[in-house]
Parts: C-alpha cells; sequence; structure tokens
C-alpha cells in the first residue's frame, strides 16, 4: 500500500518586503504575512538579509524572531556583519548562499568546495550556537562532498537550472537532482531544495525521495495578488506530497 510522504513547505517573504520598500512605506507587515503563510500551511518562513538590504531590514529580522510561530531560515551571505547578526537573532536555519550585488535573484550555488576554509569558520560558530546550517549548493557531487566535509547537516539543492529547462533538458537537470539528494542523503545531510519553484514545475521535484522542505517565495507572492497569502501559500503546501 503506498503512503504520502509529506514535504515541509518553507515561503520566502522577501518579495512581501520588496512592495513596502519600494515606497518606503510601513506596510505590508511582514509578521502578518508571516502569520498568513503559516494558517496557509507553511511550516517555515524564509528571509534573505542581503548586504544591500533591498527588501528584508535587520528590524525585520529581529521583530520576525518574536512573532514567528513556524521555524525562521535565514539565507546570507557568508558576511561577518551578517554572521553576527544570525548569531544574535538564532534563527533555527541558516542558510549560506553566495551573493553577488548586481545579481537579480542568487544565481548558483555556492562553491562550498572552492571556500572550505571560509565556510568552515562560519559553520562551526553557528553550529557551536546551535543553529542547523544549510548550504545552498548546485546539484554537483563535489559540493555534496564539501557540505559534509564542513559539518553541514542541511543542504538546499539549487532548483533553479531545472526551472529554465524545457522539456528533455528539464528531465536531465532533474535527474541531476534526484541524484545530488540520494548521494548527500547517503553521507547522512538532510536535503531541502529551492529556487524558482511554481505550482506548475514543482510536481515533478516531489517525486525525489527523501526532500525534507522546499523554500519558495516569488511564485507564492506573485499568486497571492490574486488569491490572497494564506490562500498561495495553502495551494502551494497542497502540492508538496510525495508519494512514497
Ligand atoms: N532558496 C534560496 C537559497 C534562495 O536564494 C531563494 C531566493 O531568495 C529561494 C529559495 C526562493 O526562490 P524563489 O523566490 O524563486 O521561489
Amino acid at each position: 500500500m503506498s503512503q504520502l510522504h509529506h514535504i515541509r513547505l518553507g515561503v520566502n517573504i522577501d518579495h512581501v518586503a520588496t512592495l513596502r520598500q519600494a515606497r518606503r512605506t510601513a506596510y505590508p507587515s511582514l509578521v502578518e504575512a508571516a502569520a498568513a503563510c503559516e494558517r496557509g500551511g507553511a511550516e517555515g518562513i524564509t528571509i534573505h538579509l542581503r548586504e544591500d538590504r533591498r527588501h528584508i531590514q535587520d528590524a525585520d529580522v529581529f521583530l520576525l524572531r518574536r512573532h514567528l510561530r513556524s521555524r525562521m531560515n535565514l539565507e546570507m551571505a557568508n558576511h561577518p556583519d551578517i554572521v553576527a547578526i544570525a548569531l544574535e537573532v538564532k534563527p533555527e536555519e541558516v542558510c549560506l548562499v553566495p551573493e553577488k550585488r548586481a545579481e537579480l535573484t542568487t544565481e548558483g550555488g555556492l562553491d562550498a568546495a572552492g571556500q572550505k576554509r571560509e565556510l568552515g569558520a562560519t559553520c562551526r560558530a553557528l553550529r557551536e550556537r546551535g543553529i542547523a546550517v544549510s548550504l545552498f549548493i548546485d546539484p554537483d557531487l563535489r559540493q555534496i562532498e564539501a557540505a559534509a566535509e564542513l559539518q553541514a547537516p542541511y543542504i538546499e539543492l539549487h532548483t533553479g537550472t531545472y526551472c529554465e529547462r524545457t522539456g528533455a533538458a528539464a528531465v536531465v537537470e532533474l535527474e541531476r537532482l534526484r541524484q545530488a539528494a540520494a548521494h548527500a542523503q547517503k553521507l547522512g545531510i538532510r536535503v531541502n531544495a529551492g529556487h524558482g519553484l511554481t505550482l506548475d514545475n514543482v510536481g515533478p521535484i516531489c517525486m525525489i525521495p527523501g526532500l525534507d522542505t522546499l523554500n519558495i517565495g516569488h511564485s507564492i507572492v506573485c499568486h497571492a495578488v490574486f488569491v490572497g497569502l494564506e490562500n498561495a501559500t495553502r495551494a502551494m503546501a497542497q502540492k508538496l506530497i510525495h508519494p512514497a
């Protein structure tokens, strides 16, 4: 008899802050946004405190820490000032991502294999503070080996390339993601995934065995324009089922 495995949904609310920063207003409230996501079935709230502070601000991180009912996943670059904020706020999880000032959104995964020394100190500091570290990486076996050496309990597989491809090319990317997830799980690493996921392209990702959490932002906030954030979250949460 088949059992259904439920994959957790982490909603990235950066773009609720993008709307606010477009006019430098006090609204919309990120605390209300997070609560709506939680009512819709989010088991975590993801925010990316970028060095350029283009959407999430420092005060948002501290305020959300006090009000979230679900897990906080703080995405950030390995930059000393931001690491200091993470150590103070103590989110349940920190996802280390690469960051370039001019990019529209995170482009590609972290080069964990090439930055083991720099990442090692940060991973250790976060671990000692009781924060679960996740490394945002491409589905590349070398990067997974590096994550294991860095003793990261989680990786987040970058699904952006899969989302950009169509047809046979998307199937190739999906297979890379599946193999990467299996390899990480064999090494005892829990596997999250995200970037570019929508209601239309998330189905095949859910077929990858053993996924822990999918972090999804832009498409949910866009859908929310029409149906509200709680309903948009619910629509996505209901799709995150693995049939095993
Ligand atoms: N995961 C990571 C590491 C990200 O950087 C982002 C974008 O901030 C997401 C997930 C969410 O991507 P999207 O907004 O395309 O759903």
